[in-house]
């Protein structure tokens, strides 16, 4: 899949002219303060099923540190998704395989951004020979990677701001190390 790929909404089951199309593809330098609010939302409404207030906050508190929050986006690149101008989902891979950012809009659950998001990192993830991707993923979060064949290495806890959430490190072999052996196999 190219780095901009297409999905029709998948609540639209007529093809119609005003029928729109997710688009994801990198993110642009500007789009910081979008992508906060998606970020923060998500946390607030959707993370709240199984966490605290408390520990809510210490993950996204309700004060932006622009500078901290643009330095990271920066860092880690992501893919956006964009549906009619609007950003409805994020998330990146790092050459080390380690899945950072994941989220999608509170308001657009279950219609299959993040599965165009993991898409895509699965893709990259090929294209640049990253054998083994992982994540530290939210309690919210876990049966979303398990159906994508991430397998819990370990439950842990991590601080924030002092307080403690837990969360899962999970990770998925995609084999191509395997396969990298039986090809130079097959070659001696
Ligand atoms: C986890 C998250 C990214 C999933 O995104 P999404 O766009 O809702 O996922 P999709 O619509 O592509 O889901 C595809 C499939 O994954 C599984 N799935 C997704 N969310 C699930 C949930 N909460 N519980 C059980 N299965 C789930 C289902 O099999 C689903 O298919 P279905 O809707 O036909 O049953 C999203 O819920 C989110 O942003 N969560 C809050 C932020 C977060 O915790 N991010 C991870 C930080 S590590």
């Amino acid at each position: 899949m190219p780095a901009s790929c297409r999905l029709r909404n998948p609540a639209s089951s007529l093809l119609l002219p005003w029928v729109t199309v997710m688009q994801i593809r990198r993110f642009k330098p500007g789009e910081e303060m979008d992508l906060w609010h998606l970020f923060h939302d998500a946390v607030h409404h959707i993370n709240a099923a199984d966490y605290t207030s408390e520990q809510l906050n210490a993950w996204s508190p309700d004060q932006i540190d622009i500078g901290k929050w643009r330095a990271s986006l920066r860092n880690i690149s992501p893919f956006v998704v964009e549906q009619e101008r609007q950003l409805i989902g994020y998330a990146d891979v790092q050459p080390s395989g380690y899945v950072d950012h994941f989220y999608v809009h509170h308001l657009w659950q279950r219609r299959r951004v993040g599965t165009l998001l993991m898409q895509i990192i699965l893709e990259v993830a090929k294209q640049d020979a990253i054998d083994n991707l992982f994540a530290d993923v939210s309690v919210t979060a876990k049966p979303f990677f398990e159906s994508w064949g991430f397998a819990v290495e370990k439950e842990q806890y991590v601080q924030i701001h002092k307080v403690a959430l837990k969360n899962y490190r999970m990770a998925k072999s995609l084999g191509l190390r395997t396969d990298r052996t039986a090809i130079s196999r097959n070659h001696v």
